[in-house]
Formats: C-alpha cells, structure tokens, sequence
C-alpha cells in the first residue's frame, strides 16, 4: 500500500518528521518496485536501505527521548528493537531468494504497516510532550 503521508502523522519535532517522512518515500519506492515486478534481490537492496535509514532514525529519536527524560524511552526503545527484528525477518527471504516473485506484493503491504505503527501507535504520544522535548 502507497503511504500518503497527511499532517496527522506529524509530530511536531522537525528532525522526527523530516526522518519519517524519508521513512515513508522509501516504503513507497519499495511498494511501487515490487508492483512493478523488480526482481526480489534488487527489492531487498532497497530494503537494506530501509534497514539503515530506520536504525538511523531510531538512534537520533533515542537520544532525543533520554535528553528530554522521557517518561515511557525505555521500552520505546525495547519496541524500537522489536521492530528491527520484525524487519530483518522480512527482510530475509528478498535476499536469500527463498520469495517466490509472485508474492511481493503481498509481502509489501507488510512493510508499510510496520512503518505507519511506528509512526501513529508509538511515536504520536511525543506530541503530547512537545513543551519539554528539544
Ligand atoms: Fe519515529
Ligand atoms: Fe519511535
């Protein structure tokens, strides 16, 4: 599924926005590739690339949430952990060639739901903070 990112998914911080929203560009290059029917190593490529710019973003967004004592940071961080391991799950059958071509859109829609949880279920609660985040 296509993301249309809407201002109901901003948080309110700059650096998270700006970083989800390159999140949901590359989910989006990764769905229409795979609807295209782009050969399943060269969608994993771009998943590697998915992989590194959301441990990225996890990374910055940790060091935001214990700057600001953020009351809930440690298990947002467990549930950071939780989905990268969701995503090199899913990962893993793109690169070892084990997905038969015929399923990647399917799979697809995995991967913008992960990312689109992320985004409403556990970051849109920073919003309620934003006087004390910086
Ligand atoms: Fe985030
Ligand atoms: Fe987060």
């Amino acid at each position: 599924m296509i993301i249309e990112w809407t201002d109901a998914y901003k948080i309110g911080i700059p650096g998270v926005d700006d970083d989800h929203r390159k999140l949901v560009d590359i989910v989006n290059h990764f769905f229409a590739q795979a609807q295209y029917g782009v050969d399943t190593r060269a969608l994993g490529a771009i998943l590697d690339q998915v992989a590194e710019q959301l441990g990225e973003h996890f990374e910055r967004e940790e060091v935001l949430l214990d700057r600001n004592d953020y009351l809930d940071r440690l298990s947002h961080s467990a549930r950071h952990r939780q989905v990268m391991l969701q995503l090199q799950r899913f990962i893993e059958p793109y690169k070892d060639g084990s997905l038969l071509h015929d399923q990647t859109s399917d799979k697809a829609e995995f991967l913008s739901h992960l990312v689109l949880k992320h985004i409403v279920e556990d970051d849109l609660p920073f919003k309620s903070c934003l006087r004390t985040l910086v």
